[in-house]
C-alpha cells in the first residue's frame, strides 16, 4: 500500500469512528495544522477489554503515529485515556520518546465540567471500561470536590453506532435502559456527560427521553478549547507543526466500511488508507 507522507502533523487516535466527534471540533478551531486520523477500528470496541489490552493496543496506534512524524497525539477515547494514557505518559514517553507528547480527553473533561452544572449533580454515561475506572469520579472531585457524580455505562451504544444501527428504532431500546439507569440513581442531575466519544452520534435519541431542564454535554468543543489553551502554553511543540491545512484518514480495519462511516461523523466525505500497526 502506498503511504502518504505527512510530516508534522497532530495525531488524533480512537478505537474506531467516535474520535471524529472530537477530530471535528479540533479542526474548526485549529483548521491550520496537518491532522493524521488513525482508528483502531479491526480491534474496536474497546470498552470490554482489559486494561493490559486496551494499553497494548493504544501503545502500538500512538507508536505508529509518531512514525508518521506527529509530535503530538490527541486519544480522542474516553477508554483509552482512562487505561492506558497514564502508563503512556509515565513509562513510554520518558523512556523511548522524550520529545513527543500525549493527551487525552478525561482531564480537559474534568477541569470545565462542574462549572455547567446548577444543582453541582452530573451524571456520567461511558463504556463499561471508563465507568470501572472511575477516572470521572475521581478526576472531577479533584477540580470540584463539591460536585456529586453519577455513573451509568452503556455497553450497547458503541455496537449499535459502529454498526450504523444508532438512528434506528432498536436503538432506542438501549437508550432508554441506560438514561433510566442514570436517573434512578438521583433525582438532582442536572448535567449529562457523554464519556464516550461515540454517543454524540445518539444525541437526537437521548434528548428525547430525557427532561427538557437536563442539559446533554458533548466533549468536542471542550477537547479543542483545551488544545488552543495547550498549544499557546507549550511553543516548543507548536512551533514543530506545519501548517497546510492537510487531514489524512487511516485505520486499521476495512477501508471502505471506514469512509461510509466517517461521512456521518464528518457530514463530508473522505477516502482513508488500511494500515497495519
Ligand atoms: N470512543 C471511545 C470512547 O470514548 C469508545 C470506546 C470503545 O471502543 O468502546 O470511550
Amino acid at each position: 500500500m502506498l503511504m502518504k507522507l505527512q510530516k508534522n502533523a497532530i495525531g488524533i487516535f480512537d478505537s474506531g469512528f467516535g474520535g471524529l466527534t472530537v477530530f471535528k471540533s479540533i479542526v474548526a478551531q485549529l483548521p491550520q495544522y496537518n491532522y493524521i486520523y488513525l482508528g483502531d477500528n479491526a480491534r474496536s470496541p474497546y470498552g470490554d477489554h482489559s486494561f493490559e489490552t486496551v494499553y497494548q493496543y493504544t501503545l502500538e496506534c500512538v507508536e505508529w503515529l509518531f512514525k508518521q512524524g506527529c509530535p503530538l497525539v490527541i486519544l480522542a477515547c474516553n477508554t483509552a485515556s482512562a487505561k492506558a494514557l497514564r502508563s503512556i505518559q509515565q513509562l513510554d514517553l520518558p523512556k523511548k520518546y522524550p520529545n513527543n507528547r500525549v493527551l487525552g480527553v478525561i482531564r480537559p473533561t474534568a477541569e470545565v465540567i462542574g462549572n455547567r452544572s446548577t444543582s453541582k449533580s452530573i451524571g456520567v454515561l461511558g463504556t463499561r471500561g471508563t465507568i470501572k475506572s472511575e477516572s470521572y469520579l475521581i478526576e472531577i472531585n479533584k477540580f470540584f470536590p463539591e460536585v456529586k457524580v453519577y455513573q451509568q455505562s452503556c455497553p450497547m451504544w458503541v455496537p449499535l453506532i459502529e454498526n450504523g444501527e444508532h438512528e434506528n428504532d432498536g436503538a432506542d431500546y438501549f437508550v432508554k435502559q441506560y438514561l433510566t439507569g442514570l436517573l434512578n440513581q438521583s433525582s438532582t442531575i442536572d448535567t449529562v456527560l457523554l464519556a464516550c466519544t461515540h454517543y454524540p452520534l445518539l444525541v437526537p435519541k437521548i434528548k428525547k427521553y430525557l427532561q427538557p431542564n437536563l442539559q446533554v454535554v458533548s466533549q468536542g468543543d471542550i477537547v479543542a478549547n483545551s488544545l488552543v489553551d495547550y498549544l499557546n502554553r507549550h511553543t516548543e511543540i507548536e512551533t514543530q507543526l506545519s501548517r497546510e491545512a492537510h487531514q489524512l484518514f487511516y485505520t486499521t480495519g476495512d477501508a471502505e466500511s471506514f469512509d461510509q462511516h466517517a461521512t456521518v461523523f464528518l457530514e463530508k466525505a473522505i477516502v482513508s488508507l488500511k494500515v497495519k500497526v
